[in-house]
Formats: structure tokens, C-alpha cells, sequence
């Protein structure tokens, strides 16, 4: 039953391939290359088509700056589709910028330390496979160490965002605190991703003066990080993005470990993953609520909202057996309640739950492909499995959009797709459910 679909999934994935070899996100929305965009992408190619999956991986660390960095968005062409672009960012004020390519200078979750080892683990050809990741893996690891060197403020093993585009999830209600603290200018800019998408399920343009500010805050200093750290308003470290470098760290260990070199990085990267995951548990985990929150370093404070952030660390092996049943209990009754599919990407019963607008209710493929991973992993079968199921049927009742109203009845209705449509990581991620899982 689901063959077309994998045959229209591929066809998305193949119309929105570009050379030099990457697949942006979403036509006229989004028409350049996203960092974990093209991890998560890589993923779904992996299944079918190698080459693509390793060319997409290729192509973003080749982007990567002298000092480890790799930015969230190259600009591999002019585009009038998307605002802001490169000439708004001008990331090649920091000096370890990149010459060869336009790019912005934040980051995005780092995923493509464990998109690495889930090529490895869908090649047909274990010994290309292998190769490829001798190849860039040192890449990766420096990544990791310009992160650990200079987003992680307090030594602690959890590194910090400055940009709610760094964490994303661009506009989840969590900001809104953020947002709240600060007295941005009022710009005068036209929006491009609104003559797209239906406003509604957009930002709203007070919302945008708060990114551009931010960005013209690390232009002040030159994309400094120290500098940033030190005048920034939005200093938070995230639950999703410091899963997923523990995740990513993780698979570097035994990817070096396969490769059989490297044994001066592991010994660092478990360093660090010690670390990381004791002050992940400290800090972050709230008793009350039942799962992890995001921390205001700024303002010294745990941000109070759950989230589909909040579930990540099982993606990442973090909980142990009594936080892993407290997490999954609240996943299972407070976001995957009556009339709802898995997962929300807002506490469905929180003030802010917006079902409709981008990342305040609505549910994402590839954070359910996470959570079904990681509750997987914990064999927690019965909800992983219907993560998994209720990704299948949005999709297949909706088509393959940005994200989905988690309300049943909007959904099966077909009328809960949002955002932008033929949506790369959609496919991908729905390929891999399809094919990987079956
Ligand atoms: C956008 O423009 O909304 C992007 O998601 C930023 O990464």
C-alpha cells in the first residue's frame, strides 16, 4: 500500500536534489542548503542511494570554517525566495569564516556525527561505507571540538545557542521568554516565507525583529562567540541540541572504534559524553514536570514549558530506567492524549499550544523519528510503535509536508498538512520508516 508513496518520496527528494550535491529543505521556501536538514536527508537517501546520502554529507562539511564551525544555512546560489539571505548575515566577518561559500554564522543541531553511523548501518557496501567515513570523520570530530570550546560557557559539557534558528525549533512558545526580556528595533524588511505559506502557520513579523536583532547583535561582534556570550539576551542551552551532540558523540566513539583509529579522540569524546550526560541529568531534568527543560543562562533559569524537546535524551540513551518511565508516561498521556497523534511539538496543554503555527503545536517527522528511535532503544515497543505508525499516516492522509496539526480529526480529514510542502526530510524520514523499519 505504501509503494507510491515511496515512489512519490523519491521523486520530492530527486526534484529537490541540487548540484554541488544537496537536497534543499523545500522549494521557494527554503531554497538552500540547512545543515540538519541534510543530515536527516542523507539518512532517507541511504536506503536507496549511497552515493547521494555520502555527496550530501560531502557537500555540508565542506562548508565547515577553519575553527571547526559548521553553519546552519549555505547559500549555494541567489535566491529572491528567502529573506534574510547572505547579504543580511555577512558570516564572513568572523575570521575563520569560510572563502568558498556564503553561509550564516549560527549553528543547528549537531546530527551528522550519528548520521554517519546510520549510513554505515544501512550500507549494502560495508567496505565503501567504511572508507567514506575514514574520510570526513575527523571533520566531524573538530565540529565537536569548536562546540565543547566555545559554546560551552561554564565548562559544564552543554553548550549554549544564541539564535532560536540555532536550536531548530524556530518559534516554539519556549522563546517567547526570551523574547519577552528584550526591547528589539522595529525593522523594515518584506517578507519572503509568508507570500508562501499561509501566515498563520508562520512567525509573526514582531517575532522576526527578534531574530534579526540577533543577528545583528553577532555582527556587532563579529560573530565572537565569547563576545556573544557576554551581551547576548538569548544565551539558553537546549535539551535537543545537547541530546543530540551526546547522541552524536556516541556514534563518533564507536565509529572511531570500527575505523580502528583515533584512540586520543575517543578518550576526549568519552570525556565529554561523562560530563555531559551528568549535567544533562542535573540540570535540565525537572521533577515535577517529569522531563527535561530547556535552561535560560542568561537570566539563570529553567524555562517551565514541555516541549517534544523535552523527550530527546531518550533518543540519546540519557534517562535511567525511573526517569525513562516518568518521560514515556508524560509522552504518552499528556501529548499523545485523546484525539491526538504523536508528538506535539507543544505541551498540547500548555497556554501557547498552537496546532497550526510551525513549532507551538504542531507535530515533525523528524522528531518523531527520534523518539521512536529512542524508546526503541529503551524497548518501549508499544508507543515507539505508534510514533512510528502515526508518522506513516499523517503523511499518508496529508502528503509530505513541513509539519501536521496532531489533531485527529484535522488530520484524517486531510487537512493537517502545513508550513511548506514536498518537504525533503519528510520523504526521507518517511522512506526510512517504510523501508529501514519493515
Ligand atoms: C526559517 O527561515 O524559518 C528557517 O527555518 C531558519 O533556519
Amino acid at each position: 500500500m505504501s509503494e507510491p508513496l515511496i515512489t512519490k518520496a523519491k521523486e520530492i527528494l530527486n526534484g529537490n536534489y541540487r548540484e554541488p550535491g544537496f537536497t534543499l529543505p523545500s522549494q521557494g521556501l527554503y531554497p538552500f542548503q540547512w545543515n540538519w536538514d541534510s543530515g536527516l536527508i542523507a539518512i532517507g537517501y541511504a536506503n536507496y542511494d549511497m552515493e547521494r546520502a555520502q555527496n550530501e554529507i560531502r557537500t555540508l562539511l565542506d562548508t565547515q570554517w577553519k575553527n571547526g564551525f559548521i553553519p546552519h544555512i549555505t547559500f549555494h546560489r541567489e535566491s529572491n525566495t528567502y529573506f534574510p539571505g547572505p547579504k543580511f548575515h555577512q558570516a564572513s566577518l568572523h575570521p575563520d569564516a569560510t572563502t568558498r561559500y556564503k553561509t550564516t554564522g549560527m549553528i543547528q543541531p549537531p546530527v551528522i556525527g550519528f548520521v554517519l553511523k546510520e549510513l554505515l548501518d544501512r550500507a549494502q557496501d560495508k567496505k565503501g561505507a567504511l572508507e567514506f567515513t575514514r574520510k570526513v570523520i575527523d571533520k566531524v570530530y573538530e565540529n565537536h571540538l569548536y562546540l565543547y570550546n566555545n559554546r560551552d560557557l561554564l565548562g559544564e559539557g552543554l553548550i549554549y545557542i544564541f539564535h532560536n534558528w540555532e536550536s531548530g525549533t524556530d518559534n516554539s512558545p519556549i522563546w517567547d521568554t526570551i523574547w519577552e526580556t528584550m526591547d528589539s528595533p522595529r525593522y523594515t524588511f518584506e517578507r519572503r516565507d509568508t507570500n508562501q505559506v499561509d501566515p498563520s502557520q508562520r512567525p509573526s513579523n514582531r517575532e522576526y525583529d527578534h531574530y534579526l536583532a540577533l543577528i545583528d547583535l553577532a555582527k556587532k561582534y563579529r560573530y565572537n562567540d565569547s563576545k556573544i556570550a557576554e551581551h547576548s539576551p538569548f544565551l539558553v542551552q537546549d535539551p535537543l541540541v545537547n541530546a543530540l551532540l551526546i547522541k552524536s558523540n556516541q556514534s563518533l566513539i564507536k565509529l572511531y572504534q570500527i575505523c580502528g583509529f583515533g584512540e586520543d579522540k575517543i578518550r576526549q569524546l568519552e570525556k565529554w559524553q561523562a560530563l555531559s550526560i551528568a549535567n544533562y541529568e542535573s540540570k535540565f531534568y525537572d521533577e515535577d514536570l517529569g522531563a527535561y527543560l530547556h535552561y535560560d543562562l542568561r537570566n539563570k533559569r529553567k524555562i517551565r514549558m514541555l516541549t517534544s524537546s523535552s523527550f530527546v535524551a531518550l533518543f540519546a540513551g540519557i534517562p535511567g530506567a525511573k526517569r525513562t518511565s516518568e518521560i514515556a508516561g508524560i509522552l504518552e498521556q499528556r501529548f499523545g492524549g485523546e484525539g491526538l497523534y504523536l508528538c506535539a511539538s507543544f505541551d498540547p496543554e500548555g497556554e501557547r499550544f498552537d496546532p497550526k503555527r510551525y513549532w507551538r503545536g504542531p507535530l515533525w517527522i523528524n522528531v518523531n523519528w527520534m523518539l521512536y528511535h529512542g524508546l526503541k532503544s529503551y524497548g518501549i515497543n508499544k508507543l515507539a510503535e505508534q510514533i512510528r505508525s502515526d508518522s506513516i499516516e499523517v503523511v499518508e492522509q496529508n502528503g509530505f509536508y513541513e509539519y501536521f496539526d496532531p489533531r485527529r480529526s484535522i488530520a484524517k480529514e486531510g487537512k493537517g498538512g502545513y508550513g511548506g510542502s514536498n518537504f525533503s526530510w519528510t520523504a526521507a524520514l518517511y522512506i526510512d520508516f517504510i523501508l529501514r523499519e519493515s
